[in-house]
């Protein structure tokens, strides 16, 4: 059998797993057979489901679907078994031929080893200024050994037992950010016990392994974005102060469920006309010109540059001019790179999951490229897997 699983049948899956995964780690604290620590429930288990395997490997989440509706059917016929008892030896010949014929994923592939942290979720929320607070972390603590562009080719790296990885890429994604933030506070060893990293837990706090945490990926992304022109994994829009003209002081969280644009500004009045299907977000120093303006909204927070020009992968300096296209949902989703005349698809560098593989469709050079890039950032929503399962809203 050479099928694979449609890709939504597969997120259905790993759906289901993470909620089985959620519910069990709830039930166990709730019958006080586990505690919390570091703000969160435990993980109880020594294992837990492996959803990177079912993402990597198309044969594994094939068997492991059948395994699932074999075992539905063994119970169904089980308890047909018990209601029509003159049909009992066919009924158990059937559930016997089943179980023999149905192909069982192996078990080795389907757990993973788990820690304690492991299904912990980063109560940090991707703000500037934690990413910020979490760059400056990396260059005291960090940087010596994976560098100063997360590559992994620091000052001391050659003298490691082995090369830190490379960030860029999708190494992070594939973790769960719980076994990240475990791996931080507590070292890496090789399978001799040597250590390969050192742990982090006496001189780091929670909050600071997750502004790291969070500062790695923003620095990952913008890596990335610059190797290959896309962004591999869905990111956030950093969370930062804003100003609007309609309301009060808030922050950019508050704005999601609209698609917002984001415009990088040195404090010169902006050149963007306004556009009724999305809202304007200035980002940079406020000044007399940009107030005599009275933008849409404003942020003037440097922590929100800084972080920007992390994801775009650019020096600060050069940030100005850059343009982001964040979708209803809040992640960023388009670049436009300064002086670029209008918008089109090709702009579009975080693309759906479903059909990364389908060719961006060249827009007809009479069609609005603004327009053409709105439908398809709705139409094709993103999602973020974690260690391969759904992660966040
Ligand atoms: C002494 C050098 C050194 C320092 C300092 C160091 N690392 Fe590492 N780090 C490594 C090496 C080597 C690896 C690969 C280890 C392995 O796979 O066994 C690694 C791996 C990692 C990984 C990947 C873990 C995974 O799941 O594969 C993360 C994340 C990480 N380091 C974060 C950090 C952070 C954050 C800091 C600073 C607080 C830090 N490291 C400081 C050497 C270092």
């Amino acid at each position: 059998m050479d099928w694979n699983l449609p890709p939504e049948a597969l997120n259905a899956l790993l759906s289901l797993l993470h909620e089985a995964h959620m519910g069990l780690r709830a039930l166990w604290h709730a019958l006080g057979l586990s505690t919390e620590v570091h703000g969160q429930p435990a993980w109880p288990f020594a294992q837990r489901l492996a959803g990177e395997r079912l993402v990597q490997e198309a044969g594994h989440a094939r068997r492991v679907v059948l395994a699932l509706l074999s075992g539905l059917t063994v119970v169904l016929l089980w308890g047909l078994s018990w209601h029509w008892r003159r049909a009992r030896a066919v009924l158990w010949g059937l559930t016997a031929l089943l179980l023999l014929l149905t192909p069982w994923p192996e078990a080795r592939l389907l757990l993973a080893p788990a820690v304690n942290t492991s299904l912990h979720q980063s109560p940090s929320q991707f703000t500037a200024d934690g990413i910020v607070r979490g760059q400056a972390l990396y260059q005291q603590h960090c940087l010596r050994c994976h560098g100063s562009d997360g590559r992994g080719e620091g000052p001391d790296a050659p003298h490691l037992p082995m090369w830190p990885p490379n960030f860029s890429g999708a190494l992070l994604w594939k973790r769960l950010e719980g076994e990240l933030f475990w791996r931080v506070r507590h070292g890496l060893h090789n399978r001799h016990g040597q250590a390969t990293m050192p742990g982090f837990a006496s001189s780091l706090n929670d909050t600071q392994i997750w502004e790291l945490l969070d500062f790695l990926q923003a620095q990952a992304a913008g890596q990335t974005l610059k190797e290959s022109g896309v962004w591999q994994s869905p990111i956030r829009l950093p969370n930062a102060s804003v100003r609007c003209r309609q309301g009060h002081h808030s922050t950019l969280r508050h704005l999601t469920g609209q698609r917002l644009r984001i415009v990088l500004t040195d404090g010169t009045a902006p050149t963007v006309a306004e556009d009724p299907r999305l809202v304007t977000v200035l980002v940079g120093p406020s000044n007399d010109a940009l107030a005599q303006a009275d933008p849409e909204c404003h942020s003037h927070s440097t922590q929100m540059t800084e972080a920007l020009a992390l994801v775009l992968g650019v020096p600060t300096p050069e940030v100005v001019g850059y343009q982001l296209m964040v979708d209803r949902q809040g992640w960023l989703r388009a670049r436009g790179k300064p002086g670029q005349a209008a918008w089109s698809e090709n702009d579009l560098v975080c693309r759906s999951n479903t059909t990364a593989a389908t060719a961006p469709t060249s827009a007809s050079p009479s069609s609005d490229g603004l327009e053409s890039l709105i439908r398809r950032m709705d139409a094709e929503p993103v999602r973020l897997l974690r260690g391969g399962f759904p992660h966040g809203s």
